[in-house]
């Protein structure tokens, strides 16, 4: 192996600590900040998902309601949810889970969240924001990327970065943030012929795609850092990547692990955005 690898449970919990503290003071000047996570139906994976993000805000001493419904909640009964959260003062973010049932629009429901109170960033409002380079809040997975190579000390300025996957909730966002950063942004997707072509000029490739094996050790350029965002099971069950590890660390100089690389760290920027927007409403 010669790449470093880049430790997101390590680096989360330098976060996490930090937030907690922000949220012991916001607390002792009398704003506890608070998040309520909606989900709608029983989906396995994201029960899941929810528990783990509201058993984190309890961890960071912070505030948390998980609202459940049934499946056969309509679109309606779910606007109404949302006004009132926009409404209350006890929440700070809101943060409905994706997917929701087919019946409910959840464009609708999404541009239904105060943007104040986004904390996914998957509001419009919050996604112009990123474009034109205003306040907004940042979506929580590629917000956890760009914080991976700030703490590798790794500056993307002048760098040409390669995303496979243009999703509204990772691939897009995280061109903008690194291009914002100042790299030279190439974003590639299904439609994209000779992918390798690319990735083996990128000096910081980002696989977010939801496919094993994307990225494998020929398609990387030596030195390059690899993050990825994937999260599949290999045929063995156990839960891997986009990226082929096992060949790609041989010719990285940085890449993220597969647990325990991006995963702990789309929480925490979440928890990272609750505290702000506590904060911000606070002044
Ligand atoms: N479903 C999968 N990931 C996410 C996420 O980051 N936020 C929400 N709201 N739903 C999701």
């Amino acid at each position: 192996m010669t790449a470093q690898l880049i430790d997101g449970n390590a680096l989360s919990k330098q976060l996490r600590a930090d937030v907690a503290t922000r949220a012991a003071a916001l607390t002792a000047r009398g704003v506890r900040p608070g998040l309520a996570v909606v989900l709608v139906g029983d989906s396995p994976a994201s029960q899941v998902y929810v528990r783990n993000k509201v058993k984190a805000c309890e961890d960071a001493g912070m505030h948390s309601v998980l609202e459940k419904y049934d499946a056969a909640l309509t679109e309606a009964e779910l606007l109404a949810r949302v006004d009132a959260l926009n409404q209350d003062p006890a929440i700070h973010g809101i943060l409905v889970q994706l997917p929701l049932p087919r019946h409910i629009d959840a464009h609708k429901v999404i541009e239904a969240i105060a943007p104040e109170k986004d904390v996914d960033g998957f509001h419009v409002a919050s996604a112009g924001a990123l474009m034109v380079g205003q306040d907004g809040f940042k979506p929580c997975t590629p917000y956890g990327c760009m914080k991976m190579l700030e703490f590798i000390g790794y500056d993307p300025k002048g760098k040409h970065a390669v995303v496979i996957g243009r999703s509204n909730i990772v691939g897009k966002p995280m061109a903008m943030l690194l291009l914002q950063a100042n790299a030279t942004v190439t974003v590639c997707h299904s439609a994209t012929p000779d992918l390798a072509h690319f990735t083996r000029q990128a000096d910081i490739v980002v696989a977010a795609v939801g496919k094993r094996d994307v990225l494998t050790r020929d398609m990387v350029k030596p030195g390059a850092v690899v993050i990825d965002v994937g999260m599949n099971r290999d045929d063995a069950g156990k839960l891997c990547g986009d990226v082929d590890f096992d060949g790609v660390k041989e010719v990285a100089g940085w890449i993220t692990p597969v647990p325990g690389g991006v995963g702990p760290m789309t929480i925490t920027m979440l928890l990272v955005n609750t505290i702000e927007s506590a904060e911000r409403a606070e002044r």
